[in-house]
Protein backbone atom coordinates (compact mmCIF):
# COMPACT_ATOMS: atom_id res chain seq x y z
CA UNK A 1 0.00 0.00 0.00
CA UNK A 2 1.20 3.56 -0.93
CA UNK A 3 1.56 6.91 0.21
CA UNK A 4 -2.21 8.67 -0.51
CA UNK A 5 -1.85 12.33 -0.26
CA UNK A 6 -4.82 13.99 -1.11
CA UNK A 7 -4.31 17.32 -2.31
CA UNK A 8 -7.21 20.26 -0.69
CA UNK A 9 -8.21 23.84 -0.07
CA UNK A 10 -10.91 25.77 1.60
CA UNK A 11 -10.72 28.30 -1.05
CA UNK A 12 -10.61 27.43 -5.13
CA UNK A 13 -8.01 28.32 -7.54
CA UNK A 14 -4.93 27.99 -5.17
CA UNK A 15 -3.51 25.83 -6.81
CA UNK A 16 -4.22 22.21 -5.81
CA UNK A 17 -4.26 21.06 -9.29
CA UNK A 18 -1.19 22.76 -10.02
CA UNK A 19 0.64 21.36 -7.58
CA UNK A 20 -0.54 17.68 -7.71
CA UNK A 21 0.12 17.33 -11.36
CA UNK A 22 3.47 18.69 -10.67
CA UNK A 23 4.08 16.31 -7.58
CA UNK A 24 2.94 13.65 -9.87
CA UNK A 25 5.50 14.05 -12.64
CA UNK A 26 8.26 14.86 -9.84
CA UNK A 27 8.21 11.85 -8.03
CA UNK A 28 7.82 9.67 -11.00
CA UNK A 29 10.61 10.76 -12.20
CA UNK A 30 12.71 10.04 -9.29
CA UNK A 31 11.14 6.17 -10.54
CA UNK A 32 8.10 5.64 -7.73
CA UNK A 33 5.04 4.12 -9.15
CA UNK A 34 2.71 7.50 -9.31
CA UNK A 35 -1.46 7.61 -9.91
CA UNK A 36 -2.89 10.65 -10.04
CA UNK A 37 -6.48 10.72 -9.10
CA UNK A 38 -8.37 13.97 -10.71
CA UNK A 39 -11.65 14.31 -7.60
CA UNK A 40 -12.80 16.76 -9.48
CA UNK A 41 -15.57 15.62 -10.22
CA UNK A 42 -17.59 17.65 -13.24
CA UNK A 43 -14.57 20.38 -13.48
CA UNK A 44 -11.29 17.81 -14.22
CA UNK A 45 -8.43 19.81 -15.56
CA UNK A 46 -5.38 17.50 -14.35
CA UNK A 47 -5.74 15.89 -18.25
CA UNK A 48 -5.07 19.48 -19.74
CA UNK A 49 -2.33 19.78 -17.47
CA UNK A 50 -0.33 16.67 -18.51
CA UNK A 51 -1.32 17.06 -22.02
CA UNK A 52 -3.23 13.94 -22.06
CA UNK A 53 -6.53 15.18 -23.07
CA UNK A 54 -7.34 13.83 -26.25
CA UNK A 55 -6.26 10.19 -24.95
CA UNK A 56 -8.92 10.14 -22.00
CA UNK A 57 -11.53 7.27 -22.82
CA UNK A 58 -12.98 5.81 -19.72
CA UNK A 59 -12.72 7.97 -16.13
CA UNK A 60 -13.52 7.72 -12.52
CA UNK A 61 -17.49 7.86 -13.39
CA UNK A 62 -17.17 4.86 -14.98
CA UNK A 63 -15.08 2.47 -13.14
CA UNK A 64 -17.29 3.79 -10.47
CA UNK A 65 -20.37 2.53 -12.06
CA UNK A 66 -18.31 -0.55 -13.60
CA UNK A 67 -19.03 0.20 -17.00
CA UNK A 68 -15.12 -0.14 -17.05
CA UNK A 69 -12.15 -1.72 -15.24
CA UNK A 70 -10.01 0.33 -13.39
CA UNK A 71 -7.11 -0.88 -15.38
CA UNK A 72 -9.31 0.56 -18.56
CA UNK A 73 -9.75 3.62 -17.20
CA UNK A 74 -5.52 4.34 -15.76
CA UNK A 75 -4.38 6.24 -18.46
CA UNK A 76 -0.30 6.34 -18.87
CA UNK A 77 1.51 9.13 -19.32
CA UNK A 78 3.07 9.08 -22.62
CA UNK A 79 6.72 10.42 -21.43
CA UNK A 80 6.42 8.62 -18.13
CA UNK A 81 4.73 5.35 -18.04
CA UNK A 82 5.01 4.48 -14.46
CA UNK A 83 2.67 7.80 -14.22
CA UNK A 84 -0.96 7.36 -14.35
CA UNK A 85 -3.92 9.26 -14.51
CA UNK A 86 -7.23 8.63 -13.70
CA UNK A 87 -9.60 11.80 -14.67
CA UNK A 88 -12.49 12.78 -13.84
CA UNK A 89 -16.07 12.35 -15.13
CA UNK A 90 -17.08 15.43 -16.72
CA UNK A 91 -20.82 15.47 -17.16
CA UNK A 92 -21.39 13.92 -13.37
CA UNK A 93 -21.96 15.72 -10.37
CA UNK A 94 -19.60 14.98 -6.82
CA UNK A 95 -23.00 13.52 -5.75
CA UNK A 96 -23.04 10.73 -8.53
CA UNK A 97 -20.21 8.84 -7.14
CA UNK A 98 -20.80 7.00 -3.76
CA UNK A 99 -18.45 7.11 -0.80
CA UNK A 100 -18.24 2.99 -0.62
CA UNK A 101 -17.45 3.44 -4.21
CA UNK A 102 -14.83 5.72 -4.47
CA UNK A 103 -13.51 4.43 -1.27
CA UNK A 104 -12.87 0.74 -3.13
CA UNK A 105 -11.16 2.49 -6.18
CA UNK A 106 -9.00 4.85 -3.51
CA UNK A 107 -7.69 1.70 -1.99
CA UNK A 108 -7.23 -0.18 -5.74
CA UNK A 109 -4.84 2.59 -6.57
CA UNK A 110 -2.89 2.61 -3.71
CA UNK A 111 -2.78 -0.90 -3.33
CA UNK A 112 -0.74 -0.49 -7.09
CA UNK A 113 1.17 2.73 -6.72
CA UNK A 114 3.91 3.89 -4.59
CA UNK A 115 2.01 7.37 -4.24
CA UNK A 116 -1.24 8.12 -5.21
CA UNK A 117 -2.06 12.13 -5.23
CA UNK A 118 -5.85 12.86 -4.95
CA UNK A 119 -6.26 16.27 -6.58
CA UNK A 120 -9.75 17.45 -3.96
CA UNK A 121 -12.18 19.91 -5.43
CA UNK A 122 -12.06 23.43 -3.35
CA UNK A 123 -13.66 23.32 -0.27
CA UNK A 124 -15.57 21.27 2.04
CA UNK A 125 -18.64 19.44 -0.20
CA UNK A 126 -19.41 16.04 -0.67
CA UNK A 127 -16.55 15.75 -3.46
CA UNK A 128 -14.52 16.31 -0.79
CA UNK A 129 -15.77 14.23 1.55
CA UNK A 130 -15.82 11.19 -0.38
CA UNK A 131 -12.81 11.59 -1.17
CA UNK A 132 -11.41 11.62 2.60
CA UNK A 133 -10.60 7.87 3.24
CA UNK A 134 -9.14 6.73 6.37
CA UNK A 135 -5.62 6.73 5.36
CA UNK A 136 -5.01 9.96 3.00
CA UNK A 137 -2.72 12.08 4.44
CA UNK A 138 -4.17 15.60 3.56
CA UNK A 139 -2.12 18.31 2.48
CA UNK A 140 -3.88 21.81 2.47
CA UNK A 141 -2.92 24.52 0.13
CA UNK A 142 -3.48 27.74 0.53
CA UNK A 143 -2.36 31.23 -0.33
CA UNK A 144 -1.28 33.74 2.05
CA UNK A 145 -4.23 36.38 2.55
CA UNK A 146 -7.08 36.16 5.18
CA UNK A 147 -9.83 35.41 2.99
CA UNK A 148 -7.85 31.86 2.08
CA UNK A 149 -6.48 31.37 5.42
CA UNK A 150 -9.73 31.37 7.15
CA UNK A 151 -11.13 28.89 4.69
CA UNK A 152 -8.18 26.55 5.10
CA UNK A 153 -8.48 26.80 8.90
CA UNK A 154 -11.95 25.51 8.64
CA UNK A 155 -11.32 23.01 6.51
CA UNK A 156 -8.37 22.10 8.91
CA UNK A 157 -11.01 21.97 11.65
CA UNK A 158 -13.95 19.89 9.61
CA UNK A 159 -10.43 17.48 9.59
CA UNK A 160 -9.59 17.48 13.30
CA UNK A 161 -12.95 15.66 13.69
CA UNK A 162 -11.69 12.89 11.60
CA UNK A 163 -9.08 10.26 13.09
CA UNK A 164 -7.12 10.95 10.04
CA UNK A 165 -3.41 12.32 9.66
CA UNK A 166 -2.95 15.48 10.80
CA UNK A 167 -3.25 18.22 7.91
CA UNK A 168 0.14 19.55 6.57
CA UNK A 169 0.19 22.97 4.92
CA UNK A 170 1.88 24.44 1.24
CA UNK A 171 1.88 28.19 0.43
CA UNK A 172 1.48 28.82 -2.97
CA UNK A 173 1.93 32.50 -4.86
CA UNK A 174 4.11 34.13 -2.01
CA UNK A 175 5.65 37.07 -3.23
CA UNK A 176 9.20 37.12 -1.18
CA UNK A 177 8.85 40.96 -1.81
CA UNK A 178 5.78 41.34 -0.36
CA UNK A 179 6.47 39.38 2.99
CA UNK A 180 10.24 41.74 3.23
CA UNK A 181 8.23 44.76 3.10
CA UNK A 182 5.56 43.36 5.62
CA UNK A 183 2.70 43.04 3.37
CA UNK A 184 2.10 39.29 3.73
CA UNK A 185 2.66 37.51 7.06
CA UNK A 186 6.18 35.31 6.77
CA UNK A 187 4.81 31.28 5.82
CA UNK A 188 6.14 30.29 8.85
CA UNK A 189 4.04 32.48 10.63
CA UNK A 190 1.05 31.47 8.88
CA UNK A 191 2.11 27.75 9.66
CA UNK A 192 2.06 28.47 13.48
CA UNK A 193 -0.80 30.29 13.30
CA UNK A 194 -2.62 27.37 11.61
CA UNK A 195 -0.91 25.16 13.85
CA UNK A 196 0.18 22.60 10.96
CA UNK A 197 3.49 21.37 9.72
CA UNK A 198 4.51 23.48 6.61
CA UNK A 199 5.97 21.56 3.79
CA UNK A 200 6.94 23.95 1.28
CA UNK A 201 6.19 27.79 -0.11
CA UNK A 202 5.84 28.05 -3.58
CA UNK A 203 6.71 31.84 -5.62
CA UNK A 204 4.16 33.59 -7.49
CA UNK A 205 5.49 33.11 -10.93
CA UNK A 206 4.06 34.11 -13.75
CA UNK A 207 5.64 30.96 -16.03
CA UNK A 208 3.42 28.40 -14.49
CA UNK A 209 -0.31 30.47 -15.96
CA UNK A 210 2.28 30.56 -19.29
CA UNK A 211 3.26 26.88 -18.57
CA UNK A 212 -0.57 26.08 -18.26
CA UNK A 213 -1.05 27.34 -21.60
CA UNK A 214 1.15 25.04 -23.26
CA UNK A 215 -0.29 22.29 -21.25
CA UNK A 216 2.27 21.93 -18.96
CA UNK A 217 2.78 21.26 -15.60
CA UNK A 218 4.57 24.04 -13.42
CA UNK A 219 7.63 21.85 -12.33
CA UNK A 220 8.06 22.05 -16.17
CA UNK A 221 7.54 26.11 -16.52
CA UNK A 222 10.60 26.70 -16.60
CA UNK A 223 10.94 29.26 -13.21
CA UNK A 224 13.93 27.43 -11.46
CA UNK A 225 12.59 28.68 -8.19
CA UNK A 226 9.05 27.21 -8.76
CA UNK A 227 10.97 23.80 -9.45
CA UNK A 228 12.84 23.82 -6.56
CA UNK A 229 9.98 24.53 -4.13
CA UNK A 230 8.17 21.63 -5.94
CA UNK A 231 10.94 19.62 -4.90
CA UNK A 232 10.94 20.57 -1.48
CA UNK A 233 7.56 19.73 -0.93
CA UNK A 234 7.95 16.08 -2.76
CA UNK A 235 10.71 15.22 0.19
CA UNK A 236 9.40 16.87 2.98
CA UNK A 237 5.79 15.10 2.45
CA UNK A 238 8.32 11.72 2.10
CA UNK A 239 9.72 12.87 5.71
CA UNK A 240 12.98 14.34 4.69
CA UNK A 241 14.59 17.37 5.98
CA UNK A 242 14.54 19.41 3.18
CA UNK A 243 15.42 22.95 4.11
CA UNK A 244 12.53 25.79 4.19
CA UNK A 245 13.78 29.03 2.47
CA UNK A 246 14.11 31.98 4.64
CA UNK A 247 10.92 34.55 4.39
CA UNK A 248 11.51 37.61 6.62
CA UNK A 249 10.43 41.00 7.03
CA UNK A 250 12.53 43.47 6.67
CA UNK A 251 12.31 46.50 8.92
CA UNK A 252 14.22 49.08 5.95
CA UNK A 253 11.61 47.58 3.39
CA UNK A 254 8.45 47.86 5.61
CA UNK A 255 9.33 51.34 6.75
CA UNK A 256 10.32 53.01 3.00
CA UNK A 257 8.00 50.56 0.97
CA UNK A 258 4.56 49.78 2.99
CA UNK A 259 1.87 49.64 0.14
CA UNK A 260 4.22 49.95 -2.77
CA UNK A 261 4.05 47.57 -5.74
CA UNK A 262 6.29 44.63 -6.18
N1 LIG B 1 2.45 30.13 -7.86
C1 LIG B 1 1.64 30.56 -8.83
N2 LIG B 1 1.95 31.69 -9.52
C2 LIG B 1 1.15 32.12 -10.51
N3 LIG B 1 0.02 31.49 -10.92
C3 LIG B 1 -0.33 30.37 -10.27
C4 LIG B 1 0.45 29.84 -9.20
N4 LIG B 1 -0.15 28.71 -8.77
C5 LIG B 1 -1.25 28.54 -9.52
N5 LIG B 1 -1.38 29.53 -10.42
C6 LIG B 1 -2.46 29.70 -11.40
O1 LIG B 1 -3.66 29.78 -10.67
C7 LIG B 1 -4.74 29.18 -11.39
C8 LIG B 1 -5.46 28.17 -10.51
O2 LIG B 1 -4.59 27.09 -10.24
P1 LIG B 1 -5.16 25.62 -10.06
O3 LIG B 1 -6.06 25.25 -11.17
O4 LIG B 1 -4.01 24.74 -9.78
O5 LIG B 1 -6.02 25.82 -8.73
P2 LIG B 1 -7.04 24.80 -8.04
O6 LIG B 1 -6.93 25.04 -6.58
O7 LIG B 1 -6.79 23.43 -8.53
O8 LIG B 1 -8.42 25.34 -8.60
P3 LIG B 1 -9.87 24.63 -8.41
O9 LIG B 1 -10.34 24.97 -7.02
O10 LIG B 1 -10.72 25.27 -9.47
O11 LIG B 1 -9.68 23.16 -8.62
C9 LIG B 1 -4.12 28.57 -12.64
O12 LIG B 1 -4.33 29.45 -13.72
C10 LIG B 1 -2.63 28.49 -12.32
O13 LIG B 1 -1.81 28.59 -13.47
MG1 LIG C 1 -8.14 22.02 -9.41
Amino acid sequence: MGRIFSIMSGKGGVGKSTLSTSLAVYYARMGKQVTLLDGDIGQRCADLMLNVQDRVVYDLGDVADKSCELKEALLPHPALPNLTLLAAPQMLAPSDVKRKAMDRIITNLAEASDILLLDAPAGIGKGLKNLLGETAEPVIIATPDDVCIRDAERLAALLSQREEPRPSLVLNRVRPLWVRRGLVAPPDQIALTLDMPLMGVIPESAKIYKALLRHETALDCGDKKVAAAVEVIAARLLGADAPLPEYAPSPMLRFFNRGGEA
